[in-house]
């Protein structure tokens, strides 16, 4: 179940990494839908040119929630302050910067348990100037009962990042689910990827 202390605590999050590829908008779009699918009205916010969560969004049901709200670098700020919604998740290019008008309340750095991926994570903590607080890091697309995970969350602590406890693994039900236009949580609620989606909800949330 989804724990429920959190919605007065912070409303606006970003999912950020200067990786491409990192998992950035998998894990928007589906931490947006399993707080809507718990009852939160939440908003998407698609700031990324390749617009891969709006042609997300034109594969599902027009009247499915969340909604998607699209919206250019310099529109950020006005974009996300005018949004009547509980919960903001924003998902950003890998060219995104946190410094300027506008700023999350917490951001979200998906990482892969591997050399190449945590190689490039100085380059994300780069862009956080000093709010290493606000953020958490993910680590994704983990293989099954690999000592890499735990390495890797060694490895990203002494970076100062605080690591999520749960791991997303690396499963097809994620990608399937999006060429759907859906998300793992509707089209294969029991599957490991709904229960593990969930657990990260309510943890990035706290
Ligand atoms: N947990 C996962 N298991 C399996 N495949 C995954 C997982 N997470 C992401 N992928 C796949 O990895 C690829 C990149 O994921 P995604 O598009 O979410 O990354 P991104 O950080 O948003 O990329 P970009 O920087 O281009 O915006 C996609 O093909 C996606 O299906
Ligand atoms: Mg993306």
């Amino acid at each position: 179940m989804l724990s429920s202390c959190y919605a007065s605590i912070m409303r606006t999050m970003q999912l950020l990494a200067r990786k491409g590829g990192a998992g950035k908008t998998t894990l928007a779009l589906h931490l947006a839908v399993a707080a809507a699918t718990a009852g939160r009205s939440v908003a998407i916010v698609d700031a990324d040119e390749q617009a891969s969560a709006l042609a997300w969004a034109s594969r599902r049901d027009p009247d499915a929630l969340p909604i998607l709200v699209v919206a250019g670098g310099r529109d950020l700020a006005l974009t996300v302050a005018r949004i009547d919604a509980e919960l903001v998740i924003v998902d950003s290019p890998p060219s995104a910067r946190t410094r300027g008008a506008w700023q999350p309340d917490r951001i979200v750095v998906p990482v892969q348990p591997s050399a190449l991926d945590l190689a490039a994570l100085g380059a994300t903590l780069d862009l956080l100037g000093g709010r290493e607080l606000d953020a958490m890091a993910v680590l994704t697309r983990c293989p099954p009962r690999s000592p890499e995970i735990d390495e890797a969350r060694a490895y990203i602590g002494r970076l100062g990042l605080r690591v999520a406890q749960t791991t997303i693994g690396e499963r097809r039900d994620y990608a399937r689910a999006l060429a759907a236009g859906a998300a793992a949580t509707e089209n294969a609620p029991r599957s490991r990827a709904a229960q593990e989606i969930t657990d990260l909800l309510n943890e990035v949330l706290k």
